[in-house]
């Protein structure tokens, strides 16, 4: 057996509260996404309110989704909201031409989506169009989504059916300016964003908390330039600064966008290059941090990273414009090697968005026709439900060195961990990279007593282990026998390719 690696965990010295944000959520139309997935009309078979699938949307409040991104990535920014209000036969078609060259019918529109947020029970978090939309057109939904009394906006809102104005926080000026969202550079999208916010009006009390479209993966010029632009965070003015967060985009791609291999199917070299692939997000994180550091030292300016997830080649027969790929054991250890990372850069992270929710790229929820297949990801979110708005406590590695592995030129850790506390309980979590071994962690858990513990893992037989129609709990989590805390520490035995949660209530 290994030499135990050993991580102290001081129970009452706490660092930054972990967003439950973290854990968002991001649907765009875009192949079975929103339409079959979300949304399958009222008048459909399949159980729904309001043209919501009531699987998916209890499927998700059972992992308490705090916001949901809508309607792009991509085809936010040729996106045009008045097109999806109204009588529904009179809406007009569009052509998605991003995803698959699809007729959009836009059935789907404002009104349908901020009833799904209603029905899911989380925050609105609303993607402007900057690249083939107008300053006018934006401020004008913003206007039709939040004011109330006698306006233009709201009067059209309310021949739509709708009287009371909504509350919409999160907002975001456009998505992805530097390709699909118009192809700027920097420096002319700062400006642009500028511009658009400043006509983002914040009616009757409703605060907008504004998202500038911001880097992709290490693009650290992107991110100085838009923090370089973002007007006085000091004068105390309104708007005291143009935008209040700047989002990043990062996919786990092993093998690049232009080679993507099966989400199913893949040999130990490809699954460790995904694995090194996940933990570059800990670097990403650190070194946008440390550029908006210099220029907002007091982190008053948030990283939002609206997109993240593995982007595998679709499953075979299915339309190369949809996106749509399994979800294997493997996903499930990406996810929670991300999740380790937000929780240790909570003091900036302010939001993070999987892509997509249901039946694109690393999906919670794939669909089958009425049935629902929740996917090892899924599980991944759940079980950590209890670091939603906990507070972080750092986690030292100390004595024996953790197992690691050289991936490429990257020396990968092969244990993540990370931990928080609320309410009287701690939860940590755990994750075991290695295909083949098992590893021993002792933690060292000081400042209370610990009176109870359960613990839970989420593992397969196989590492491409995954749920479908036929068998929905091939991987699924399961009770995970903890032994006694002796004298302030307990050692776990994490099995190979495993991820466990332990919860403890403190004395
Ligand atoms: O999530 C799929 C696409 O990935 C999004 O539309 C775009 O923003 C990103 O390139």
């Amino acid at each position: 057996m290994s030499t135990p690696t050993r991580a102290v965990i001081n129970l009452d010295v706490t660092g930054p509260t972990i967003s439950r944000h973290l854990y968002g959520h991001f649907a765009e139309h875009l192949g079975a996404c929103i339409y079959g997935g979300f949304f399958v009309g009222a008048d459909s078979d399949i159980p729904n309110v309001r043209g919501m699938r009531t699987d998916v949307v209890e499927a998700l409040k059972a992992i308490d989704i705090p916001n949901l991104r809508w309607p792009g990535g991509c085809f936010a920014d040729e996106y045009h909201w008045r097109d999806g209000v109204g009588p529904v036969e009179q809406r007009p078609t569009v052509v998605n031409t991003h995803w698959g060259n699809v007729v959009e019918d836009n059935s789907f529109g404002t009104h349908e989506f901020m009833d799904l947020v209603d029905q899911l029970g989380c925050e609105p978090y609303i993607c402007g169009n900057v690249g083939s939309g107008t300053v006018r057109e934006m401020a004008d939904w913003v206007e039709y989504l939040t004011r109330s009394g006698e306006a233009p906006m709201s009067e059209l809102r309310r021949a739509n059916g709708r009287d009371e104005p909504w509350q919409v926080k999160y907002w975001g000026i456009g998505n992805e300016s530097w390709g699909c969202g118009g192809n700027m550079r920097a420096e002319y999208y700062a400006d642009l964003a500028r511009q658009y916010s400043t006509y983002c009006r914040e009616h009757d009390g409703n605060q907008l908390y504004k998202i500038a479209g911001g880097a992709n993966v290490d693009d650290y010029h992107w991110t100085e330039t838009l923090m370089k632009t973002l007007g006085d965070l000091g004068c105390g003015c309104n708007p005291r600064h143009f935008f209040d967060a700047i989002s990043l985009h990062y996919y786990t791609m092993p093998t690049g966008f232009e080679d993507k291999l099966s989400a199913t199917e893949f040999d130990d070299a490809t699954y460790y290059l995904t694995m090194a692939a996940a933990w570059r997000i800990d670097e990403l994180l650190t070194r946008h941090g440390n550029v908006m550091d210099v220029y907002d030292p007091a982190k008053r300016i948030g990283l939002v990273l609206d997109e993240w997830g593995t982007w595998f080649a679709v499953e075979p027969g299915t339309n190369p414009g949809f996106l749509y790929q399994q979800n294997t054991m493997r996903d499930a250890l990406v996810a929670s090697v991300h999740f380790d990372s937000f929780h240790r850069h909570a003091d900036r992270l302010v939001m993070a968005n999987i892509a997509q929710t249901v039946n694109v790229l690393q999906a919670m929820l794939l669909t089958d026709g009425d049935t629902l297949i929740k996917t090892p990801t899924y599980h991944v979110f759940e079980m950590n439900k209890g670091h939603h708005d906990a507070d972080l406590l750092p986690l030292n590695w100390t004595g024996q060195a953790l197992p690691t592995r050289t991936v490429g030129n990257r020396e990968i850790a092969l244990v993540s961990a990370s931990a928080s506390t609320k309410n009287g309980t701690a939860m940590v979590s755990l994750t075991n990279l290695d295909l083949e071994a098992a590893h021993l962690v002792t933690l060292d858990l000081r400042g209370h007593r610990v009176t109870g513990i359960t613990g839970r893992i989420l593992t397969a037989g196989a590492v491409n282990a995954h749920n479908t129609a036929d068998q929905p709990d091939i991987v699924a989590p399961q009770p995970f026998d903890v032994p006694a805390v002796t004298d302030g520490t307990l050692t776990v035995d994490l099995p190979a390719h495993s991820f466990v949660t332990l919860e403890l209530t403190l004395g």
